[in-house]
């Protein structure tokens, strides 16, 4: 499919269908418009689930199952309970700290071969509106393994969507790629090695070749 036309529904649902995967999950939902959200009501996946902690989808509750109106902290610790994702897309609260919440509690709900996916890591300019989801992105790849298994490696690597500043980190284990020496987590730092920082990918093969080799 043509980068052009292949936004995140069509991309994420893409990889669910190429790899098989069966429950995904989003962490922030946004708004409904004319009944749709922008994402989650567009990817096709078995079983969805859907995490938001804003009251302006609260009337919408009755057409979608598997809604939880809360903040993400509160579903993982009193919801998840021992439910497994084969796919993360983690775009709540954008503040770094928070992300990371969001990646560590994910991870601890990931299937094996299953992948986290963030948005909003690859700001193109020092003043992008995109919250510091990008430290958050640092900082993991910086720390290469974690905590929930030690053992495992991660390998990072992002998509840029064609004609947009719109980028996805996509996070699996497998291949390490962990730099050999830290970034420094700063914006400047960022902007200066951001190609090599996300190890931006400009063809969707590329991107499904890593998860398959990880699902194996
Ligand atoms: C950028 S929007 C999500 C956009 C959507 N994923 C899409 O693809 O269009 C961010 C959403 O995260 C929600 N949010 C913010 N903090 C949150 C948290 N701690 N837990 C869950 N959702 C949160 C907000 O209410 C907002 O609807």
């Amino acid at each position: 499919m043509d980068r052009l036309v292949m936004q995140k529904p069509a991309f994420f649902s893409r990889l669910i269908a190429d790899l098989g995967y069966e429950d995904y999950l989003e962490i922030g939902l946004g708004e409904q418009q004319a009944g749709e959200f922008n994402t989650f009501s567009r990817v096709r996946c078995k079983r969805a689930y859907g995490v938001d902690s804003a009251l302006h989808f609260k009337p919408h509750a009755d057409a979608w199952p598997n809604l939880y109106y809360m903040k993400s902290d509160e579903f993982f610790k009193n919801h998840a309970e021992d439910k497994m994702f084969d796919m993360v897309f983690i775009d709540g609260n954008h503040k770094g700290d928070q992300v990371m919440q969001d990646f560590f509690n994910s991870n601890n709900h990931l299937k094996p071969g299953g992948c986290i996916i963030m948005h909003d890591v690859g700001p193109p300019v020092p003043n992008y509106a995109s919250g510091d989801a990008y430290i958050a992105w640092m900082r993991l790849r910086n720390q290469g393994t974690f905590s929930a298994n030690e053992n495992i490696p991660f390998h990072f690597q992002s998509y840029q969507f064609k004609d947009s500043d719109d980028v996805v980190g996509i996070v699996c284990g497998g291949k390490s790629n962990q730099p050999s020496t830290p970034y420094p987590l700063t914006k400047k730092s960022f902007l200066d090695k951001r190609e090599e920082i996300l190890n931006l990918k400009y063809s969707y093969e590329e991107v499904l070749s890593i998860l398959q080799e990880n699902k194996k």
